[in-house]
């Protein structure tokens, strides 16, 4: 998979994909992530990409004609799956919007800056808009960089056996239950009895138990979306 994120910001996308699982998918060749700064495209001498808004009071706006040109240079280079910005008005992402776009082969994640974006963007260029949550950063960078690890955490040959995305809280709709790891006794402070009984059955029982008390007291909503 490809995808190419453009920003006005690069230097706050260089860490996440520098470092663990993200930075191993790109070693491998399992996920092709290419930064691209905005104001490269951008005619002005100061290499401005943002304006005055129509309105008054309504702040700086990113301009429409350089991201146009970026976009269109990378289409003209490969056919993209979706063209998708990161905005706070937008839906909110979920495991299974993460599942979908891991089966895509090729993805522009347009991140947001200023007071907004000139809506003809998102008219006329934008596929897909998603929101990471209910709240607003300065910026769509972070949000671009959680989307892109929910999703290349998927990829096959991405992750372990042990770390297998098929276990995660989300797949099945419930919550991952507890883990422990050594010492079964720290201060008194025991681990389960059960998962020390090498039952392999009972242990599974009562995951599945652990996992939908905790679903059921921290997320109810997610019992009712099943
Ligand atoms: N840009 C600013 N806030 C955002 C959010 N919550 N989700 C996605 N992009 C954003």
């Amino acid at each position: 998979m490809r995808i190419d994120i453009l920003t006005v910001v690069p230097e706050l996308l260089e860490s996440p994909f520098n470092h663990s699982i993200l930075k191993r998918a790109k070693d491998k060749g399992l996920a092709d992530i290419h930064i691209h700064n905005i104001r490269d495209w951008s005619s002005d001498k100061h290499k401005r990409v943002d304006d005055y808004a129509f309105s008054k009071g309504a702040g700086m706006v990113m301009s429409i004609e350089p991201i146009d040109k970026a976009i269109s240079e990378l289409k003209s280079q490969r056919i993209y799956d979706e063209v998708i910005f990161l905005t706070p008005d937008a839906r909110v992402f979920t495991q299974r919007d993460a599942n979908q776009l891991s089966l895509k082969t090729n993805l522009i994640l347009l991140c947001g800056h200023y007071k907004g974006i000139d809506q003809r963007v998102r008219d006329h260029l934008v596929t897909l808009e998603i929101s990471i949550g209910d709240y607003v950063l300065t910026g769509g960078e972070l949000a671009a960089a959680i989307v892109s690890d929910a999703i290349v955490r998927l990829l096959p040959g991405v992750l372990s056996d042990e770390t297998s995305a098929l276990t995660d809280s989300f797949q099945d709709g419930l919550l991952t239950p507890p883990v422990y790891t050594r010492p079964a006794d720290y201060k008194g402070w025991k681990v389960p009895d059960i998962l020390l009984s090498g039952n392999d059955l009972l242990i599974d029982d009562w995951k599945h138990d652990q996992a939908y008390e905790r679903t059921k007291s921290i997320r109810p909503d997610l019992l009712n979306n099943k």
